[in-house]
C-alpha cells in the first residue's frame, strides 16, 4: 500500500502469542519500557502493538468502541501518549466482522470509519485487522472498506490484514494493505513454526516494499523451543522478509533470547532496502538451502537442517544465483567469523533443528 509506511517489514511487540487475553496498561507501559532498556527499540523494534480483548464488550451509544475500563482505565490516547513519548510507536487490533476473535468486543465491520477515526484522534500508528465474525462476505471486500477508512482518518496508520491466507491475499491485498497474514496461527513448536514458514514461502515473489508476507508473529522466548530451533525460526523469518514482532514478555526475556533478537547482522538482512523476500531454493529430504539478493550484489544465504540429525548441508553457487566462477567472502552472522575466498559452494555440518546463516559478499575479480 503506497501509504509511505512499511518500506521495510515491520518491526516491534505484539501481546498476543505470550499473553493472549491478560493485558492491561501496566504490562503494556513497561513492555514500552523494556524494548527501550534492552536496546531493542535502538535496533528499529518500534511498535507496540495490542491484539485482541483490549476494548470493552459493547460500543457506547454513539457507537464508539470504549476501552475496556478495568484493564485500560487511562484509556488509549494517554497509553499512546506514553509509547510515543518513549520514541515508539502504538498498535492496536480489530477485526473485519461483528466480533472479533475472543468475543470480547466488537468488530469494525460497518464501523469502518468511525473507528479508523477514532484510532486516529487517539494517535494509534498501526491497525491489525483480523477475521473472525465475518458474516460469509469475501475479505476482497471487507478489507478495502478499513484500507480506506484509514487512508481517510487523517493520520498515517500501517495496515496489517489478518485473513490467515485464507484467500491468497498476496495476490490483491498489496494494494490495500502493508502486511498480509499467508498463514493461520503459529504456535510455539517446531512443527508449526516449519509449515508456517512453508507455507509463506510459495508467496515470495508478491512481497515488496510497502506490502510484506506475514507467516505470523515470532515465539522466541516463549519457551516451546529449543534455542537452535528459535534461531532458525529468527533466522527465516529475517530473511523471508517478514514481519518482525517479538511475541513473548520482554520484561522478563532471558539473555540467550535477547542475544537472538538483537543479532544486527540477522535485522540488517530483513531490514535490506532491496526487499526481496528470501526463499527456500533447494531441499534435500529435510536438508534446505535458503537464499535471497540483497542489495550492493550481496546475498543472503541460510543452510537449515530440519532433520533430527546432524548433517552436512552445501549450498552450490547455482543453487544460489551466483556465477560457477565467484569468489566470495562468506561472512557468518550468528558466529561472527569470515571465511575469505570461498570459491563455488559453501558446505557447514549443521546439528538437528539448527542453521547457518551467511551474508556471502562477491569479490571483485
Ligand atoms: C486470531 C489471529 C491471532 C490473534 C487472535 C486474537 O486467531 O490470527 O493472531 O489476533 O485472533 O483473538
Amino acid at each position: 500500500l503506497s501509504n509511505g509506511l512499511g518500506l521495510t517489514p515491520q518491526m516491534g511487540w505484539n501481546s498476543w502469542n505470550h499473553f493472549q487475553c491478560d493485558i492491561e496498561e501496566k504490562l503494556i507501559r513497561e513492555t514500552a519500557d523494556a524494548i527501550v532498556s534492552t536496546g531493542l527499540a535502538a535496533l528499529g523494534y518500534n511498535y507496540i502493538n495490542l491484539d485482541d480483548c483490549w476494548a470493552e464488550l459493547n460500543r457506547d451509544s454513539q457507537g464508539n468502541l470504549v476501552p475496556k475500563s478495568s484493564t485500560f482505565p487511562s484509556g488509549i490516547k494517554a497509553l499512546a501518549d506514553y509509547v510515543h513519548s518513549k520514541g515508539l510507536k502504538l498498535g492496536i487490533y480489530s477485526d473485519a466482522g461483528t466480533r472479533t476473535c475472543s468475543k470480547t468486543m466488537p468488530g469494525s465491520l460497518g464501523h469502518e470509519e468511525q473507528d479508523a477515526k477514532t484510532f486516529a484522534s487517539w494517535g494509534v500508528d498501526y491497525l491489525k485487522y483480523d477475521n473472525c465474525f465475518n458474516t460469509g462476505t469475501s475479505p476482497k471486500k471487507r478489507y478495502p472498506v478499513m484500507s480506506k477508512a484509514l487512508l481517510n482518518s487523517g493520520r498515517r496508520i500501517f495496515f496489517s490484514l489478518c485473513e490467515w491466507g485464507k484467500e491468497d491475499p498476496a495476490t490483491w491485498a498489496p494494494r490495500i494493505g502493508n502486511s498480509w497474514r499467508t498463514t493461520g496461527d503459529i504456535e510455539d513448536n517446531w512443527a508449526s513454526m516449519t509449515s508456517r514458514a512453508d507455507e509463506n514461502d510459495k508467496w515470495a515473489s508478491y512481497a515488496g516494499p510497502g506490502g510484506w508476507n506475514d507467516p505470523d508473529m515470532l515465539e522466541v522466548g516463549n519457551g516451546g523451543m529449543t534455542t537452535e530451533e528459535y534461531r532458525a525460526h529468527f533466522s527465516i523469518w529475517a530473511l523471508a522478509k517478514a514481519p518482525l514482532l517479538i511475541g513473548c514478555d520482554i520484561r522478563a526475556m532471558d539473555n540467550v533470547t535477547l542475544s537472538l533478537l538483537n543479532n544486527k547482522e540477522v535485522i540488517a538482512v530483513n531490514q535490506d532496502k532491496l526487499g526481496i523476500q528470501g526463499k527456500k531454493v533447494k531441499a534435500q529430504g529435510d536438508l534446505e538451502v535458503w537464499a535471497g539478493p540483497l542489495t550492493e550484489n550481496r546475498i543472503a544465504l541460510v543452510l537449515w537442517n530440519r532433520s533430527p540429525s546432524k548433517a552436512l548441508i552445501t549450498a552450490y553457487w547455482s543453487d544460489v544465483g551466483l556465477n560457477q566462477t565467484t569468489v566470495v567472502n562468506a561472512n557468518d552472522l550468528w558466529t561472527h567469523s569470515v571465511k575469505s575466498s570461498v570459491k563455488g559452494k559453501l558446505s557447514a555440518n549443521i546439528d538437528p533443528h539448527a542453521c547457518k546463516m551467511y551474508i556471502i559478499t562477491p569479490q571483485p575479480q
